[in-house]
């Protein structure tokens, strides 16, 4: 059976003292109380050491939000897999839709050329993964998702299986029935419009079988997929409690600690607790 997985990427929120709060609070609301559901914090990379010494004895877990996929060099205000771990992550978000410079929320001063120098494409996100990999240690969590034109246009899938494939380019089979992918679709992201809970899992099954097309149906079966966007409390156990949906990337609610443990707490496995 798949573990649930609940994660709160904290995005570019968080000065140290505030992280060093927000995980005392986390730690009161969720230490032993986690049985069942793996959960992490991914704070901004400054925060990281903070946050790190204020995890220590806790089962909550530490994530990177992005890498590089070069171990060390003149790649100016790049971040290594292996400096991450050496941070204390034992987690990192690869090819989030923000730093792919594909935003939910218009950001009028991004032009298209700011956007599209922004970062990141499918092509690093696979050389991501693949360093991730390399390095060992570090859980890679692998987002797609698609715009909202491109839903619109009837693409979802398309964008979704493209996507997918394109992170998956030379994986070895051994990698990828540990692999936790994240369906993030744009539209749903820091806009308060959640996918309805049936699409998000159909499209979750989506990135499931794509998985399986290219690996075989064991691989497909023991993949994670996690939803995120516009994650909340009240939200949280519909969509958790969909086959497909095998956790949540969670954004503007893991940063207050009693709506990120409320939705840590809607996890299947927690229910019966
Ligand atoms: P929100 O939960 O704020 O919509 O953000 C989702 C997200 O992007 C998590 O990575």
């Amino acid at each position: 059976m798949r573990k649930t997985i609940i994660a709160g990427n904290w995005k570019m929120n968080g000065l140290r003292a505030d992280a060093a709060a927000l995980i005392t609070d986390l730690r009161a609301k969720l230490d032993g109380n986690t049985d069942g559901v793996e959960v992490l914090v991914c704070p901004p990379f400054t925060a990281l050491a903070t946050a790190e010494e204020r995890l220590k004895g806790s089962a909550i877990g530490l994530g990177g939000q992005n890498t590089f996929w070069k171990e060390k060099g003149a790649y100016t205000g790049q971040i290594s897999p292996s400096m991450l771990k050496d941070a204390g992550c034992t987690y990192v978000i690869l090819g989030h839709s923000e730093p792919r410079g594909r935003f939910g929320v218009p950001e009028p001063d991004f032009t298209p050329e700011i956007l599209a120098h922004f970062g990141d494409c499918d092509a690093t996100v696979n050389r991501k993964l693949k360093a991730v990999l390399a390095a060992g240690g570090l859980q890679p969590i692998i987002c797609v998702g698609e715009t909202l034109s491109e839903r619109q246009a009837g693409n979802t899938d398309s964008v979704i299986q493209t996507q997918t494939r394109a992170a998956l380019d030379g994986i070895a089979p051994e990698s990828v029935p540990a692999l936790v992918f994240a369906y993030e679709p744009v539209w749903a992201i820091g806009t308060g419009e959640v996918c309805e809970a049936g699409e998000a899992d159909r499209v979750c099954g989506v990135v499931r079988s794509t998985v399986g097309e290219l690996y075989g149906e064991s691989a497909a079966d023991a993949v994670r997929v996690q939803y995120g966007g516009s994650v909340k409390a009240d939200n949280a156990l519909d969509l958790l409690s969909r086959p497909n949906i095998d956790g949540a990337l969670v954004g503007g609610a893991s940063l207050k600690a009693g709506d990120f443990a409320a939705i840590v707490a809607a996890a299947p496995e927690r229910q019966s607790v």
